[in-house]
């Protein structure tokens, strides 16, 4: 690499470094895994891990034939308490939204306040949060997202498929972009 500022940056040296880029963005579906793998060691005082909550979740999601990307969605949608609870959800949601449809993108982005209908009332917050998403044309998905498969989806004996059954469609999921912010 010949520059120590980027203002001082070649052509080539953009090459060299598109050429490392692709190979480090060809590792994320393994990345993904192992972030999720790091789900197991989350339990906190619910009776299943955050691992078993997001294969119970993107199970019930494939059950009811969602499609892929919205079964990936259910699947990852917590990953971002691996780093921290509060605002996990657009953390998931960013990490998807290349390789997501927008309704995919915008159900993890917001699925907390959706959620909330469920414990808000136990935290000083608005149960019926999720109103202001009405008329969104993602709505109606949403709500079938955390209803029937997120806040039901704390089960020890409820059907959970094991992570190895997802991991085909993680990496179709994440091996090809939909769109692009920047390289
Ligand atoms: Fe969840």
């Amino acid at each position: 690499m010949s520059f120590t500022r980027m203002d001082q940056s070649t052509a080539s040296d953009w090459e060299a470094i598109f050429v490392a880029a692709r190979s480090y963005a060809a590792e994320l579906p393994a990345r993904i895994m192992a972030t999720l793998r790091q789900l197991e060691r989350l339990q906190g005082a619910y009776s299943v891990n955050q691992l078993t909550h997001c294969l119970q979740t993107a199970t019930l999601a494939e059950r009811a034939n969602a499609p892929d990307d919205l079964v990936v969605g259910a699947l990852c949608h917590d990953m971002g308490k691996v780093i921290t609870v509060r605002n996990h959800g657009a953390i998931a949601a960013e990490i998807l939204w290349p390789y997501v449809s927008e309704e995919t993108y915008r159900i993890i982005l917001n699925h907390q306040e959706f959620q909330g209908r469920y414990y808000f009332e136990h935290t000083g917050n608005n149960p019926e949060a999720r109103v202001r998403f009405a008329g969104e044309s993602w709505f109606a998905l949403a709500e079938k997202f955390v209803d029937e498969w997120d806040q039901v989806a704390f089960d020890p004996n409820g059907e959970t498929f094991p992570l190895e059954h997802f991991e085909p469609l993680v990496r179709k999921t994440f091996s090809s972009a939909r769109r692009n912010r920047f390289e």
